[in-house]
């Protein structure tokens, strides 16, 4: 499947439904990196509040790696998955070593760092630093595996790489991180998972496969246990 006819009519669906999330009106790359990891495991309501109460009790990627142990836990509890805030705090402590205190505005040396993998990097990298790579989550494969009307194993992590070298194709130039997040945002309020995807509000039915076929619920396919 070529995605590239999918592009324009995304970001015009973006400019005019985009949600105001906090990370997002000022998206930093300490903000994104921060969010990202939280909604990696929470839904975007309850990680509003986690999020704010986080930034502002550590403003900076500083205060972050100067934490005490107990205090950051405290910020975490209830989000579960402590290894991802321990993660959190090393990743701090090296970009305040050796970066400076900055984020790397490169996308290999954030895949580098500890608990960022090719999502969270990508992330970052459109989001904060305008950098054309995709940011490709279980999100991301649904809503353009249900467009390519393609039965692909989404959990394979050869389908994943597959669709991060198909979005780097044609993914913007001028506006990479409002591309990935249109895709996300599609995938959050549109073709959303489980049952019926929400087509006739779609920007891109025109383009999918999957509801030309009338298959668009039934991707993706459940893999056997
Ligand atoms: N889910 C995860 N990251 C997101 C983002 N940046 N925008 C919208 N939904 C998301």
């Amino acid at each position: 499947y070529d995605y590239s006819e999918t592009v324009e009519f995304l970001l015009d669906w973006y400019d005019l439904n985009r949600r105001f999330l906090p990370w997002r009106e000022e998206p930093r790359p300490y903000y994104v990196w921060i969010s990202e990891i939280m909604l990696q495991q929470t839904r975007v309501e309850a990680v509003k509040v986690y999020f704010e109460r986080f930034i502002s009790t550590l403003p900076s990627i500083k205060d972050l790696a100067d934490c005490e142990e107990e205090k950051l836990l405290k910020l975490w509890e209830g989000l579960g998955y402590y290894n991802r805030v321990r993660n959190l705090q090393k990743t701090a402590k090296i970009i305040v070593e050796e970066y400076n205190g900055q984020m790397p505005a490169d996308y290999d040396k954030l895949l580098q760092l500890p608990g960022i993998g090719s999502y969270t990097a990508g992330a970052i990298a459109s989001i904060s630093f305008q950098i054309p790579e995709p940011a490709v989550d279980g999100n991301v494969l649904r809503v353009m595996k249900r467009v390519a009307g393609s039965f692909d194993d989404i959990t394979k992590a050869p389908v994943k790489k597959q669709m991060e070298n198909d979005l780097r194709e044609i993914i913007p130039r001028d506006r990479p991180g409002d591309f990935n997040q249109s895709i996300m945002d599609l995938g959050a309020t549109v073709c959303i998972p489980n049952g019926k995807p929400l087509c006739d509000k779609c920007p891109i039915i025109h383009l999918c496969n999957g509801f030309q076929k009338g298959i668009q619920m039934l991707i993706p396919v459940k893999p056997e246990k």
